[in-house]
């Protein structure tokens, strides 16, 4: 019961003390996960960026610095309004100058036009979509075909230890099943990296946009150790 409502903030956090528990908490876990997912998207000066649950906003900060106006921009979007609130007030001064957008919603209405984006990145945040084959699609659409790449970060020991503990239950944390819904989507050269930084390991999932070739069927899938 305890760990199902911990679960759910971690989902969607809401204003309270168990939404301030988990933004404090993933405000000193998460930052290396989101630095290293921002670093593995070759982020160009130009670049049109997404991030998709960015919680308390420290890879939109990250990936904010390697932006310049007019034409490079970075938009956001979280499920969790309290967590909108949080970030927009973190991201204040780019927002202001207009190279931040931040959207309250869930990735299965991304608030963009068809074909506009070259990069996105998200860090432990697709166990909680609906389903992983509608957020894939909706990310799908709004990548621009040739040059996009997406770039999943997650830790898949510390995930076990999670559920191990009792949490994550009725979510689709697997890597092997997200990898399949890319590939199902028609996302290309999908594959997972083992990393290490600081001494911590972690994963990174690459997943590229050629809206010409299919991946084909998950068996494409490709492991790197
Ligand atoms: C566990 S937190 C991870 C946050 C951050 N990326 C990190 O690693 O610290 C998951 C985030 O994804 C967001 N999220 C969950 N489901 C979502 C959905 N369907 N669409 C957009 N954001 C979603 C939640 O609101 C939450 O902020």
């Amino acid at each position: 019961m305890l760990f199902d409502h911990l679960t759910k903030q971690l989902g969607k956090p809401r204003q309270g003390p168990w939404g301030w528990m988990v933004k404090t908490f993933l405000e000193r876990k998460s930052r290396l996960l989101e630095v290293n997912a921002v670093k593995l998207c070759d982020i160009q000066p130009e670049s049109v960026v997404l991030e998709v649950g960015f919680e308390p906003g420290l890879g939109l900060q990250e990936a904010a610095k390697r932006l310049t106006l007019p034409k490079g921009k970075l938009y956001g979007l979280d499920y969790s309004e309290y967590m909108y609130h949080v970030a927009s007030r973190r991201l204040q001064p780019d927002i202001q100058t207009g190279k931040v957008t931040l959207f309250h919603g869930s990735v299965e209405q991304i608030p963009l036009e068809d074909n506009v984006v070259d990069r996105v990145f998200h860090c432990n945040c697709y166990y909680f979509w609906p389903t992983l084959q509608s957020g894939c699609r909706e990310i799908y659409r709004v990548m621009k075909p040739g040059i996009g790449l997406m770039v999943t970060k997650l830790s898949v020991e510390y995930l076990k230890k999670l559920v191990v503990a009792g949490l994550l239950r009725d979510t689709k944390w697997p890597p092997e099943l997200y990898m399949a819904a890319l590939c199902e989507t028609r996302f290309v050269d999908v594959c997972m990296e083992h990393k290490q930084d600081e001494g911590k390991p972690f994963q990174a999932i690459f997943a590229r946009v050629n809206k010409a070739r299919m991946c084909g069927l998950p068996t494409s899938i490709i492991w790197v150790c």
